[in-house]
């Protein structure tokens, strides 16, 4: 794990959970992913979100009211090459999708660099995805760089929770070519699949690649 310092407190959002179970819908459309996102479940990820202060992994207590399948971190005018990672979560057999995953993620940024004064400890680049029944997940955002002055490959930070789940870290996503990449950094023990992923660039431009994920056994 990386060291962070504890710049300020953990930010707990107080906005009031709807007291209603309203199913929100997320897509529309042929082909788009639903998932029914409701206050009972987001209580429960909670929950099941690591709660020490002093975690410097971990993050599915902050998560949003307004959690979806996939998340746009970038912001126009940010610094850093366009990317977006997509993947699947799978139950512990490797083939049925689990849905009701949350997963966080978090990286550095352009710079190297996580939480800068008055952010987030983990920085501007961290966000939540719930799968929905095809248990896929997608953030777009910008691949990330390695910290200043050291040798770890750059990499994006991972946690999966479910709801009778507790938050758990998986293997950081790295990417094929980075210099910086040894074979001690290549893993397949906590996520199922290899760690390290193939980067393409599409016709607009952006980085494109994907990670899957296993469900470890309870
Ligand atoms: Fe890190």
């Amino acid at each position: 794990m990386d060291k962070i310092s504890w710049n300020r407190r953990e930010f707990l959002s107080s906005t009031a959970l709807g007291a209603a179970l309203v199913p929100i819908l997320y897509g529309c459309g042929k082909g788009a992913h639903a998932a029914a996102s409701t206050s009972g479940k987001l209580e429960a990820l909670r929950r099941n979100g690591v709660q020490d202060p002093n975690c410097e992994w971990c993050g599915a207590r902050d998560v949003p009211d307004d959690v979806r399948w996939k998340t746009k971190l970038v912001k126009d005018g940010d610094a850093g090459e366009r990317m977006i990672v997509e993947g699947t979560v799978f139950d512990p057999d490797g083939v049925t999708p689990a849905p009701d995953i949350l997963v966080y993620i978090y990286h550095t940024d352009s710079e190297g660099i996580y939480g800068r004064k008055g952010e987030h400890r983990h920085g501007k680049y961290r966000g939540w995805m719930l799968t929905g029944e095809d248990g896929k997940y997608s953030f777009y955002t910008i691949r990330p760089e390695p910290y200043p002055n050291r040798r770890d490959p750059a990499h994006v930070h991972m946690t999966i929770t479910g709801l009778d789940r507790k938050e758990d870290w998986v293997d950081s996503i790295m990417f094929e070519g980075d210099p910086l990449l040894e074979p001690r950094n290549i893993s397949e023990k906590k996520g199922g699949f290899r760690n390290v992923i193939k980067l393409t660039k599409d016709s607009e431009g952006i980085l494109r690649g994907t990670r899957n994920l296993i469900l470890p056994e309870k």
